[in-house]
This record gives structure tokens, C-alpha cells and sequence, in this order.
């Protein structure tokens, strides 16, 4: 069983992927953290040296192999994984579960504010940036099997929603 974490910056998709991982008793897979290892720097370094358009090809290259090995896992994506169309339909291949992990625009700002690793933010008006580019990408994302909330709850409550869909899932 692959279970795959989506859904904008801010929103939890690495602190609810480690934890969830942990208690399914499978590996954990961050694709950030996988371009960061590849690239030997940071992810503001590869946008600021290499620029975006190079970060989107490793981070394609990256998902596409991810989504080739077969071991049960949970993967955090990054916030703009989804939208490449070759990712997007690799992932919903290998996924047996797409989570979108769901949250506001105040919300994401006020969790991200102060990681600098966010390129993309780095604006006079980040939270205009972040409402337009949930604007484009939410759609996207919606095409989830499974969308939950995590403005108002704990990492704890997004995990035990993921799990209670498993198990109602496995019964019917
Ligand atoms: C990005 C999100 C980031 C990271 C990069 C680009 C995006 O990942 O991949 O800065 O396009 O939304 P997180 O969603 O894990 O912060």
C-alpha cells in the first residue's frame, strides 16, 4: 500500500507522512528531502541557482522513480508535485490512497512564515501569492480520494482520520 500526502506548503503533509508511517510500520518518503539529498543543497539554493524550472525536473525525475518501487510507503509530495501531469498521473497510479492534506491561505502562511525554505513565498504580499496559487492548484488536489481538514485539527486528528478511511475502506 502506497499512501500519498498532498496538498499546499504549510499544510502538514511531513509531520502527518513520518508520523503516519510510523504507526502503519512502513517507510516514509519525502520527496523534498529526496531533492535535497540528490542535489546536495537546500531547496532555496536549487531555486536560486538553478532556478524553477530545473527544481520541477528533479522533483518529476524524483517522483517518478518513487512511484516505481514497490515496498508499501507514505509519501509526502511538495506543494506543486501534483501539478505536473506526467507526476500527477504516476501518482495516482502507485497511490492506493491520495490524501489531500487541506488548508487556508491564513493558515499556511502562519505555519510557513518562518521556514525561509520556501522559495515561492519569498514576496513583499506572500499570502496574495499563497491565495493564488491555491486558486490554480486546488482543483488539482481535489482529485484526492480523501480530503481532511487541517486548519483546525492536531496532526493527531489527521492521522486518525486517514486511518478510520483505511479501515472503513477495508471493510465494505
Ligand atoms: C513547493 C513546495 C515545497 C517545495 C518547493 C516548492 C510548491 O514543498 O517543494 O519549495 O511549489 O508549493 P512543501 O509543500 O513541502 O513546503
Amino acid at each position: 500500500m502506497k499512501i500519498i500526502l498532498v496538498g499546499f506548503m504549510g499544510s502538514g503533509k511531513s509531520a502527518v507522512g513520518r508520523e503516519l508511517a510510523k504507526r502503519l510500520g512502513v517507510r516514509f518518503v519525502d520527496i523534498d528531502e529526496l531533492i535535497v539529498k540528490r542535489e546536495g543543497r537546500s531547496i532555496a539554493k536549487v531555486f536560486a541557482e538553478a532556478g524553477e524550472p530545473y527544481f520541477r525536473k528533479i522533483e518529476k525525475q524524483i517522483t517518478l522513480e518513487v512511484c516505481q518501487r514497490q515496498d508499501p510507503c507514505v509519501i509526502a509530495t511538495g506543494g506543486g508535485t501534483l501539478m505536473d501531469p506526467d507526476s500527477r498521473a504516476a501518482l495516482k497510479r502507485a497511490g492506493t490512497l491520495l490524501v489531500w492534506l487541506k488548508v487556508s491561505p491564513q493558515k499556511a502562511l502562519e505555519r510557513t512564515k518562518d521556514h525561509p525554505v520556501r522559495p515561492l513565498l519569498k514576496e513583499a504580499d506572500p499570502l496574495n501569492k499563497i491565495a493564488s496559487l491555491l486558486a490554480v492548484r486546488e482543483p488539482v488536489y481535489a482529485q484526492a480520494d480523501l480530503a481532511v481538514d487541517t486548519d483546525h485539527q492536531s496532526v493527531e486528528q489527521v492521522i486518525q482520520e486517514i486511518l478510520a478511511f483505511i479501515e472503513k475502506n477495508k471493510k465494505s
